[in-house]
Formats: C-alpha cells, sequence, structure tokens
C-alpha cells in the first residue's frame, strides 16, 4: 500500500502478487456480477459485487478507481480522492442546484 499526494488529490496504490487479471477481463472488473474467468474457478465464493460497490462509493466521493495488472505477477489498484477545497468544485457538485441560484 502506498500514499501520494501528486496533485489536487490522494493516490492510494494497493498492490497484490496474486494471481493477476487478464487484459481482456481487465475493461469489465467493475462491472457489477463480473467475475473473472479464474476468480470463478478457482474461489468458491464471490458476487462479483465488491468492485462495483468500490467504484460507485469513489465516484459518490468524485474520485477515481481503476487497476493495472500482469497475469501471473499480481495487480495494483488505484484510487485517487479529490482534496477538496484546493482545486476546481467537482463537476457533479458544479452543475447541481446552488444556493444562489434558488434565491
Ligand atoms: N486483486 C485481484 N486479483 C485478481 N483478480 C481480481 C482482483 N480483484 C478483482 N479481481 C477480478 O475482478 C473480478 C471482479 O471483482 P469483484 O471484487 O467485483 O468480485 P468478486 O471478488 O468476484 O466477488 P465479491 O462480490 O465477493 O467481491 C473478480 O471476479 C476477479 O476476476
Ligand atoms: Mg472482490
Amino acid at each position: 500500500m502506498n500514499v501520494s499526494s501528486p496533485g489536487n488529490f490522494i493516490r492510494f496504490q494497493i498492490r497484490d502478487n496474486g494471481i493477476g487479471i487478464l487484459p481482456e477481463e481487465l475493461p469489465h472488473i467493475f462491472e457489477e456480477f463480473y467475475r473473472g474467468r479464474q476468480a470463478k474457478a478457482e474461489e468458491k465464493k464471490g458476487s462479483g459485487l465488491g468492485l462495483s460497490i468500490a467504484k460507485k462509493i469513489v465516484e459518490m466521493h468524485h474520485g477515481k478507481i481503476w487497476a493495472e495488472s500482469e497475469p501471473g505477477n499480481g495487480t495494483v489498484f488505484f484510487l485517487d480522492l479529490p482534496i477538496l477545497g484546493t482545486g476546481q468544485p467537482p463537476a457533479a457538485a458544479a452543475s447541481g442546484p446552488s444556493l444562489s441560484a434558488l434565491s
């Protein structure tokens, strides 16, 4: 696990040395109910919801989550969370109704 702050955000990097994720599966791992071929073969449990829930929570905080992986060597998950008050307002907040617009 590594934490850095390369801009107006904090970046968490979580590395494992597990089975890794195939390049063709990587674009799908954050989809609801998606489970990789190897995960299905090797694990008894798993709903395929873990990462989709993580992604929803991260996006509610105006952050980003993604993964890079080498099959057989492991995976790194990246998580960027904005530091509020130091940069541009998050797009979703900016497009919502503001108090001044209501008055
Ligand atoms: N650290 C990891 N290493 C290798 N593959 C992973 C890793 N994390 C996720 N994956 C792959 O992404 C798929 C989706 O992950 P996700 O966490 O959404 O579901 P899951 O782990 O199968 O089930 P659960 O809902 O119990 O978390 C997994 O089935 C697996 O193929
Ligand atoms: Mg999971």
